[in-house]
C-alpha cells in the first residue's frame, strides 16, 4: 500500500500567504542594517549539530522570518513526513516503495522493517561481506587469473552509482591505500573508459560494476567493454571470474552479464540511486579507505538522521538549510544556489549534490498530481574555493544574479601542509563578510578611488550565504555532511508536496537514444521520423560515419 501525507495546495496555505506579505515587508533590509541593529543576531542564528556548526545570520532573514518558515514546516506536517520515512512507509508513492537510506546506517540492534521484514541484519550482512572482501583484496590476498595480486580497482557507474563513490573516495583520499589505484567510469564516452584504464595491468585490475538496476545503458556499455579489455589482454574468458564484482539489486541481470551472482554485493528497492553511498554501492570507497573508515562514515550519517529525527525545527540543521532554499526560490525568485567548499577533497562535492538536489527536486507536479504554482528546487552549483574566487565570484559580488551560498571549512586542515590553511581559511571568512557586506561608495571614495572610478568598485553587498563548519573532513564528518544535504532535500521536498524520490525525468532521453542509437549504427537507410532538426543531424552522422 502507498502511504503519502496529503497537504493542501502550497500557495493555498495560510502560512504561505503571511510569508508572501512578510517577504514584502523584509525583502529590502540589509545585512548591514540587520546586524548592526542586533547585536545577538549571529549567535542567534548559529545552530550545531551532528558534529557539524551552521552559521545562517548573514541571510536576508529576520527572526520572523525563520518563525513564519517554521511555523509552515508544521502546516505542511514536516515532522509527520519525515518519521513516515524512517518507519519504512512507502513515501515513494510514484514508485510504490519505502524510502529507507536510513536504514543502512542503522546500529545492528535497531529493528526497521519493510512490509514485516526487519531489515538491518540484511544491512549489516552485506557490510560484513564488503569488510572481508575490502580486507582481502587490501591486504594483496585477492589473486587474479595470472597469479597476481589485485591493486587496481575500477568503479562502473552512473549517477548515483558514480558520484557517491567517487565524491567520497576523493574526499578520503588522504585515508586510502595509497599503494592501490582507484579509478571510476561513468561516462558513455569511450574515453572515460580509455582513461581510467591505460596505464593499468589488467593482471592487477579488478573491476566493480555498480548499478542499481544492471540495465543502464552507459553503465552497461562499459562493463562489456571491460569484459573485452580484459579477455584482450590476458587471453581468456575464465579471467572475467576473478576480475569483476557486481554491486546491484538485480541478480538476475548480473548473472546474464555473467558475473556469478557469489561474487554480487546486494541492495534494495528501497535504497534510491542518489542516496546509495551507504549501501554496497559504497564498496570502491570501501576498498579504499577500509572497513574501519567506510563504518566511521557510517556513523556520520546516523549522527545526522539522529539530529534531524530528535532536533527541534528552530535547531535542527537540515531543517533550517531546506527552508532556506524554498524561502530564496519561492520569494526572492532565486534560479540558482551556490556550494562552495573550502577544501580541495571536497572537489566532486558540489557534482554530488547537483543529482541529489536536482534529480530529487526538480519536479513541477505535487504529489496530489497539480502541476506546481511556485519554483522548486534551484539549480545547484559549485567549485571548491579558492579556485571559484578566480573564476565566477565577480557574479556573485557585482551581477545581477541573487546567488545564495553554502560555504564550507574546516577548522583543521586535512593535509599536513598547516601553513597554507590560514589563508585558504582567511578567503573562506572573507567571501561570506564581501558578499554580505559589499563596500559602499562612500567606503570606496574614502579608500582613495576617484569619483569616476569609484561606481565600478562599489559591491552592493546583502549577498546571502550559509557558513558550515567542522573540526576536520575526517570519514565521520563527511557521512554527517552528506546526510545533512539529502535531508536538506527532504524538508525542501516535503514543504512543496513533491515527491523526491522519483525521477521519471530521465526516462525520455533514455528511450528516444535506444531509439536514435539502432539508427545510427543501421547499414541501410533508416525511415527517420523524427523533427526536421534531429533528422538531419542524424543523416550528418550517418554520412560520417558510414563513408
Ligand atoms: O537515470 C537516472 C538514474 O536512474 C539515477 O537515478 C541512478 O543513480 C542512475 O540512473 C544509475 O542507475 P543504476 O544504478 O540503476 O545503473
Amino acid at each position: 500500500m502507498t502511504e503519502a501525507i496529503a497537504v493542501a495546495p502550497l500557495t493555498t496555505a495560510p502560512t504561505w500567504r503571511a510569508l508572501s506579505d512578510h517577504y514584502a515587508a523584509v525583502k529590502d533590509a540589509t545585512l548591514r542594517d540587520l546586524f548592526a541593529t542586533d547585536p545577538e543576531r549571529a549567535p542567534r542564528f548559529t545552530v550545531e549539530g551532528a558534529g557539524l556548526v551552521l552559521d545562517y545570520s548573514k541571510n536576508r532573514i529576520t527572526a520572523e522570518t525563520m518563525a513564519l518558515l517554521f511555523q509552515l514546516a508544521e502546516e505542511r506536517q514536516l515532522a509527520a513526513c519525515r518519521d513516515a520515512m524512517f518507519r519504512g512507509d512507502r513515501i515513494n508513492t510514484t514508485e510504490n516503495r519505502a524510502v529507507l537510506h536510513s536504514a543502512l546506517r542503522a546500529p545492528a540492534d535497531a529493528v526497521i522493517e519493510v512490509d514485516g521484514r526487519n531489515v538491518v541484519p540484511d544491512v549489516h550482512d552485506v557490510l560484513d561481506r564488503m569488510a572481508s572482501f575490502a580486507d582481502r583484496v587490501r591486504a594483496g590476498n585477492l589473486i587474479g587469473h595470472t597469479g597476481q595480486p589485485i591493486r587496481n580497482v575500477v568503479n562502473i557507474g552512473i549517477g548515483g552509482s558514480h558520484l557517491g563513490p567517487e565524491m567520497a573516495y576523493l574526499a578520503l583520499r588522504p585515508y586510502s591505500a595509497r599503494d592501490m589505484r582507484f579509478r571510476f567510469v561513468a561516462n558513455v564516452d569511450g574515453a572515460a573508459f580509455t582513461e581510467a584504464t591505460h596505464d593499468l595491468d589488467p593482471a592487477e585490475t579488478l573491476f566493480v560494476v555498480s548499478s542499481k538496476t544492471f540495465t543502464t545503458q552507459e553503465t552497461m556499455s562499459n562493463a562489456h567493454l571491460a569484459r573485452q579489455w580484459l579477455i584482450e589482454r590476458l587471453g581468456d574468458e575464465r579471467a572475467v571470474a576473478k576480475h569483476f564484482v557486481a554491486v546491484s539489486t538485480n541478480a538476475q541481470k548480473v548473472a546474464e552479464f555473467g558475473i556469478d551472482t557469489a561474487n554480487m554485493f546486494a541492495f534494495w528497492d528501497w535504497v534510491g540511486g542518489r542516496y546509495s553511498l551507504p549501501s554496497a554501492i559504497g564498496l570502491s570507497t570501501m576498498l579504499a579507505v577500509g572497513p574501519e573508515n567506510f563504518r566511521a562514515m557510517l556513523a556520520g550519517f546516523a549522527d545526522m538522521d539522529v539530529h534531524f529525527r530528535t532536533a527541534p525545527l528552530q535547531q535542527n540543521l537540515p531543517v533550517i538549510l531546506g527552508l532556506l532554499s524554498v524561502w530564496y526560490a519561492d520569494f526572492f525568485s532565486v534560479a540558482t544556489q551556490a556550494v562552495l567548499p573550502y577544501a580541495q577533497n571536497l572537489a566532486r562535492f558540489p557534482a554530488y549534490l547537483q543529482q541529489l538536489q536536482m534529480e530529487s527536486c526538480g519536479k513541477s507536479v505535487d504529489l496530489e498530481r497539480r502541476r506546481v504554482d511556485f519554483a522548486t528546487s534551484a539549480v545547484l552549483w559549485g567549485e571548491p574555493g579558492t579556485d571559484g574566487q578566480h573564476s565566477f565570484y565577480q557574479l556573485l559580488h557585482q551581477g545581477t544574479h541573487l546567488v545564495p551560498a553554502d560555504f564550507i571549512g574546516f577548522l583543521q586542515p586535512l593535509s599536513p601542509l598547516a601553513a597554507p590553511h590560514d589563508l585558504l581559511m582567511a578567503n573562506l571568512f572573507a567571501q561570506a563578510e564581501g558578499l554580505a557586506f559589499g563596500r559602499t561608495l562612500a567606503e570606496v571614495e574614502a579608500s582613495g578611488v576617484s569619483a569616476a572610478d569609484a561606481p565600478f568598485r562599489v559591491m552592493e553587498g546583502n549577498r546571502p550565504s550559509n557558513m558550515l563548519l567542522a573540526d576536520r573532513l575526517d570519514p565521520r564528518t563527511l557521512g554527517a555532511l552528506i546526510a545533512l544535504y539529502e535531508h536538506r532535500v527532504f524538508v525542501q521536498g516535503a514543504i512543496w508536496g513533491i515527491g523526491p524520490f522519483d525521477q521519471w525525468g530521465v526516462e525520455l532521453g533514455k528511450v528516444l537514444a535506444g531509439k536514435i542509437a539502432s539508427e545510427l549504427t543501421a547499414t541501410s537507410a533508416p525511415d527517420l521520423q523524427h523533427d526536421a532538426s534531429t533528422n538531419a543531424l542524424i543523416q550528418r552522422y550517418r554520412n560520417a560515419r558510414h563513408q
